[in-house]
């Protein structure tokens, strides 16, 4: 187990189209999901893609009980997502208040679908099928974002909602998590 350096916008890895895995059950796999929980623990966040400490594979991991980064969001159920596939279900969408471990301080308001089924494996490769609404569906829609190469702020509308959380924070009415 080790706690990995989380790699911040700007660098190019982030940016690069994941690969699927094709092999599970294996030493290398549970090692490296084993790293990814480490670093999501020691950084605070409620998921994190593997990409982001740098290894360009289809895994994702999100789950929390209660998070001190969004104190209002409903727990989601710790999870090992991998080749994950998304299926959006209708057309609603929400505005929520993103942050993410590579792009630290700061919160951006970004619109995702409200309700999704998402479908993949955990590292055992047994399948997971589940349809979800609201913040699970947020953490599911961010995390897969990453394994395309795609960070929030490339989902903002506004760039007016998007900046330092302290400075967010002042504005009359708004309390970004
Ligand atoms: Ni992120």
């Amino acid at each position: 187990m080790a706690i990995r350096q989380v790699l911040r916008m700007g660098h190019p890895t982030l940016l690069e189209v994941a690969q699927p895995i094709t092999e599970f059950n294996t030493a290398a796999l549970d090692g490296l999901i084993e790293d990814m929980f480490d670093t999501m623990a020691d950084y605070g966040g409620v998921g994190l893609a593997a990409p982001q400490i740098g290894e360009g594979l289809r895994i994702v991991i999100f789950g929390f009980e209660a998070s001190e980064r969004y104190p209002d969001a409903e727990p989601v159920p710790t999870t090992v997502l991998i080749n994950p596939e998304i299926e959006f279900l209708g057309d609603e969408m929400q505005a929520g208040w993103e942050g993410c471990l590579s792009v630290p301080g700061m919160r951006g308001l970004v619109p995702r679908y409200q309700r999704i089924r998402y479908r993949g494996f955990d590292q055992a490769g047994h399948a997971i099928d589940r349809t979800v609404q609201d913040f699970h569906a947020r953490v599911v829609q961010h995390e897969v974002d990453h394994l395309d190469g795609i960070l929030y702020p490339q989902r903002i509308e506004d760039m007016r909602e998007f900046g330092f959380i302290e400075e967010l924070g002042l504005r009359e009415g708004l309390n970004p998590p």
